[in-house]
């Protein structure tokens, strides 16, 4: 019932102390299942941390997300709740303790499968503004992140020395300063990227997949901006075409175009330095990791 894809992808980030969870799990799912009243409608697929089951329930066509239990999957419910359907699937069910979620249904596709037009960046710009609402209490502050952020920006230029540009790493720990340490009290998706934005009869696109933080809305920004070089990177000149989308984006969130500017130049900063520690989650090593790196280097160049 777990796709071979997810047992690899997570043995592989979470090591052999996953081993348990991933024996568990067609039987958590298949309890939960009962549990909610579920009946099973169609395959499984999975993203990073869940297996995405689709089920028929008494409100609808409906998916049951069971997430790899990390404290990065804590609070994903509690945004959902805090949305209430506004912009996001709804919340039909959850159970903490499994690191479980049934959530509506929204349509087999993503905004990233739109192409590379400009309605992507528009699209993406409109939902921010829906999704950017007071935040519940009890979730993670971006804020309290600043000082790490900073902390690692410094240990970067000691085990990268001449990786990153001395001047957009002295900006990077500028928008550390001027932006992370003191932000509004806003929910953040956390993790607002065009793959993690669905298509749905009701709504044209609703989030799935937040961190749920606490903070500044831009930050989702730079989070969306990020990939987006990856989909522009045929484009002839990248930063103009990245600037075109920051421009679409801010325009329809409604938000201080500088801000977004100057957390996606701290993104990419920090995506320089964790990627030639770490690789990412798309290539650990080997030309296509060269490939990301080198297009990260221009990202962090576009956006000084
Ligand atoms: N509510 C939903 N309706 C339809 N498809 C979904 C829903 N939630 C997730 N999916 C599908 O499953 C994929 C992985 O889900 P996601 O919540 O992003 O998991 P992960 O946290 O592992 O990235 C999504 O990209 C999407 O294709
Ligand atoms: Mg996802």
């Amino acid at each position: 019932m777990i796709p071979e894809a997810f047992v690899q992808g997570t043995l592989a980030r979470e090591g052999e102390s996953a081993t348990r969870w991933l024996t568990e799990l067609p039987t958590i799912v298949e309890g939960l299942l009962s549990r909610w009243d579920c009946t099973r409608d169609g395959e499984v697929t999975h993203g990073r941390v869940g297996v995405i089951v689709p089920v028929q329930h008494a409100r609808g066509p409906a998916v049951l997300k069971v997430s790899f239990p990390h404290p990065g999957n804590v609070h994903e419910p509690d945004a959902f709740v805090a949305w209430n359907g506004c912009g996001a699937v709804r919340l039909y069910e959850r159970d903490d303790e499994q690191f479980a979620i049934l959530l509506e249904r929204a349509q087999p596709s993503t905004l990233g499968e739109l192409g590379d037009g400009d309605e992507i960046a528009v699209a993406a710009g409109q939902l921010s503004r829906r999704l950017a609402i007071p935040a519940p209490g009890g979730l993670p502050r971006l804020a309290d992140q600043a000082d790490r952020w900073a902390e690692e920006l410094r240990q970067g230029v000691v085990d990268f020395p001449g990786a990153v540009p001395k001047a957009s790493v002295d900006t990077a720990l500028a928008v550390v300063g001027e932006l992370g340490r003191d932000q509004p009290d806003l929910l953040v998706h956390g993790d607002f990227h065009q793959r993690n934005i669905l298509p749905s009869a009701r709504e044209p696109w609703l989030a799935v997949d937040p961190k749920g933080c606490t903070g500044d809305p831009a930050y989702d920004g730079a989070t969306f901006l990020k990939p987006r070089a990856l989909a522009l990177s045929s484009s002839a000149d990248l930063t103009k075409a990245l600037h075109h989308e920051l421009d679409l984006y801010a325009g329809a969130a409604e938000l201080d175009r500088e801000r977004v500017r100057g957390w996606a130049h701290l993104q990419a900063v920090q995506a320089a330095f964790h990627g030639r520690r770490h690789g990412f989650g798309r290539a650990r090593g080997g030309p296509e990791l060269d490939r990301i790196l080198a297009l990260v280097d221009q990202l962090v160049v576009s956006w000084c």
